[in-house]
């Protein structure tokens, strides 16, 4: 079976992430899916948007100067979607301002806006339909606990926008993920969804979110626990080899022996993992050597031709 391509956070390696164009761009790129990272706004509407903060791609400072919170933040949580509307979207920025990717798209006001979940849906069928696509969803619910502090179900509510698009069912092509796995076995046992759940797995030492143990996800014993409620597990690339950071490591066949698909993050021309020299080293690595199901690339034109040149 060919590795799956899924667009990370749209083409954005090549236009500001999570925008309508950066979407396009990947569907026309070939994706096979779609990465949607999902925000709540003040008034629960599913934002697609990578950060739980606005100021990193957006220019709410200047539009909302003041509604930041004690700790210099804009949360979008604090904005109804009828502000958010008002904010122009840019490439991602540092706290300084300046890019944090340099060769990107540069930081303009292209007008661009945050897209709603629903928007994006609507435009990835109209693709579908009017290029004879088929390309698919990858839903990441962000920072449950967090939503969940400030009184929203983010997974419930991400959930019921899917239905009213007529994709929470065995068949649509959508796969959720997220870094908590008590949200993904909520998902499964009590709101009950048939659509395949990923488990990401980040590094402990990133605290995000706290207090999960991602080592032990990533033992014998862990992924037996995932593959009681998940379809598969998303690691870093970094975790798919040993120390040297080339040799391919274990833990994509003993997710394999559990059943589990890996779907990897996040594959970067102009980022290179360390041990690697060219993007084409890299990709190899990734699926020849690491032998992944599926890999979340800010390059899909890149990554599609390396997929398609495999053989697979
Ligand atoms: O969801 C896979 C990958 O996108 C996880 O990292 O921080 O880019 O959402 P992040
Ligand atoms: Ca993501």
């Amino acid at each position: 079976m060919k590795p799956i391509l899924i667009a990370h956070r749209g083409a954005s390696g090549y236009l500001p992430e999570h925008t309508l164009p950066a979407v396009v761009a990947a569907h026309v790129m070939g994706a096979d899916y779609i990465e949607q990272d999902i925000v709540l706004s003040r008034d629960a509407i599913p934002l697609v948007l990578h950060d739980i903060y606005l100021e990193t791609t957006t220019d709410v400072a200047v539009k909302f100067p003041g509604r930041n919170r004690s700790d210099g933040r804009f949360y979008a949580v604090d904005f109804d979607l009828e502000e958010i509307k008002t904010l122009s979207v840019h490439e991602r920025v540092k706290p300084s301002g300046t890019a944090v990717f340099e060769g990107r798209f540069p930081v303009v006001d292209m007008a661009l806006r945050v897209p709603t979940l629903a928007e994006e849906i609507t435009l990835i069928t109209g693709l579908n339909r009017s290029r004879h696509g088929s390309a698919g969803y990858y839903v990441e619910m962000k920072a449950p606990a967090f939503h969940w502090d400030a009184g929203l179900d983010i997974a419930a509510i991400t959930l019921e926008v899917l239905s009213q698009a007529g994709l929470n069912t065995r068949d649509a092509p959508v796969f959720l993920q997220c870094f908590d796995p008590s949200t993904l076995r909520y998902l499964k046992n009590e709101l009950r969804t048939p659509l395949p759940l990923i488990q990401l797995i980040g590094e402990n030492d990133w605290n995000d979110p706290p207090g999960i143990d991602f080592e032990a996800l990533r033992t014998d014993h862990g992924l037996q626990e995932i593959a009681g409620f998940a379809k598969g597990i998303g690691p870093w690339i970094p975790q798919l080899f040993e120390e040297d950071g080339v040799t391919p490591g274990r833990l994509v066949g003993a997710a394999h022996d559990h059943g589990l698909l890996v779907h990897t993050y996040t594959l970067r021309a102009d980022n290179l993992e360390a041990g690697f020299q060219t993007f084409e080293g890299l990709q190899t690595g990734v699926f020849s050597g690491a032998n992944v199901d599926g890999v979340f690339s800010d390059f899909p034109d890149l990554t599609r031709q390396f997929i398609d040149a495999m053989g697979r």
